[in-house]
């Protein structure tokens, strides 16, 4: 099986492709992405908030769950959880509880161990953790995210890049990228003082015009864009690049499938040992292997009788 994931087939930096664009066609697109973006951006919630911890918050739902999906999820999680210190202070289980339907529930228990470090930061030191290296620090906070919330919580000058925007960066080109390359072109595009309108409204360019099948006719990088403008049939360069995933795996028949099912029931009660192989629609070796790697990821206890959430 060959690796499609990273393939850099234009790994030097110097390579035409990435060299070709002056400084004056870099201009040109900053200007129609924002001209385009700022006065249509997407009205979604936590675009009218400053505040990290609710900005943390979406970013990390937003890492593997849809848009739609995320806003009620959103709302749900900050009317219980309004700070992060009110997080670190609740038990794991009513973080996963309000996780349900989200999917991914590592992301939960990083986020309330993120949440614990916040709260003890925010007491020593008097200040959210903000730059780039403190972000990191947290669990479950890669540079994706990091970067998310220096742009979109202190408006500071970063290039945010996520797989959308560097499909974007990759079709604009018409280069396969590297992270490390698409993470340069992005800083490079940055429009000092507008990061927040310039990332915010990439995300809504890559959501509504270059998404994985891309609807280019109305994009307002279209005429700029080398691949849009590459002969018809020409290969998309943002197929296995940067990071860009081809495909997701199924979800039906699943390990994450039959895990969801068994942290649902737990929502609501504990569940009988003997249960679970049910519950899970798994036969009992298998459902055995999925509760052990359950109670080894943090996300449920499990004693000779009963499984059930941490508390
Ligand atoms: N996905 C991740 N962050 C987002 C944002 N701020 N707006 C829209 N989609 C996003």
């Amino acid at each position: 099986m060959t690796d499609t994931k990273f393939k850099p087939h234009r790994h030097d930096p110097s390579h035409p492709d990435l060299q070709r664009t002056g400084a004056s066609e870099r201009a040109e697109r900053v200007t129609a992405v924002l001209d385009w973006g700022v006065p249509r951006l997407r009205q979604l919630p936590w675009r009218q908030t400053r505040d990290p911890w609710e900005i943390l918050v979406s970013e990390v739902m937003l890492q593997q769950t849809q848009v739609d999906r995320v806003i009620p999820k959103w709302r749900a999680f900050l009317d219980r959880f309004p700070t992060a210190a009110s997080c670190a202070h609740a038990p794991l289980a009513d973080v996963l509880r309000l996780w349900q339907g989200l999917g991914y529930p590592r992301r939960a228990r990083n986020l309330h161990n993120a949440a614990r470090m916040i709260a003890d930061q925010l007491n020593e030191r008097g200040r959210f953790p903000q730059d780039l290296d403190e972000l990191m620090a947290l669990p479950g906070v890669g540079p994706y995210t990091a970067r998310a919330v220096l742009v979109f919580a202190f408006e500071q000058d970063a290039a945010v890049v996520d797989t959308n925007i560097a499909r974007i960066f990759a079709r604009l080109t018409s280069s396969r990228l590297t992270p490390r390359q698409v993470q340069r072109l992005a800083d490079d595009y940055l429009p000092m003082g507008r990061s927040w309108d310039w990332n915010q409204s990439l995300m809504d360019l890559g959501a509504a015009f270059c998404r994985p099948v891309p609807l280019c006719s109305q994009c307002p990088l279209r005429s700029t864009c080398r691949w849009s403008n590459a002969p018809a049939g020409s290969p998309d360069p943002a197929t296995g690049s940067a990071g860009v995933s081809v495909r997701q795996a199924p979800f039906e028949g699943s390990d994450r499938q039959a895990r969801g099912r068994l942290m649902k029931a737990l929502n609501s009660a504990p569940v009988l040992r003997s249960d679970a192989a049910r519950l899970m629609g798994r036969d009992d070796l298998t459902a055995g292997r999925l509760v052990d790697s359950l109670v080894k990821d943090g996300l449920c206890w499990s004693d000779a009788e009963f499984i059930m959430l941490p508390s």
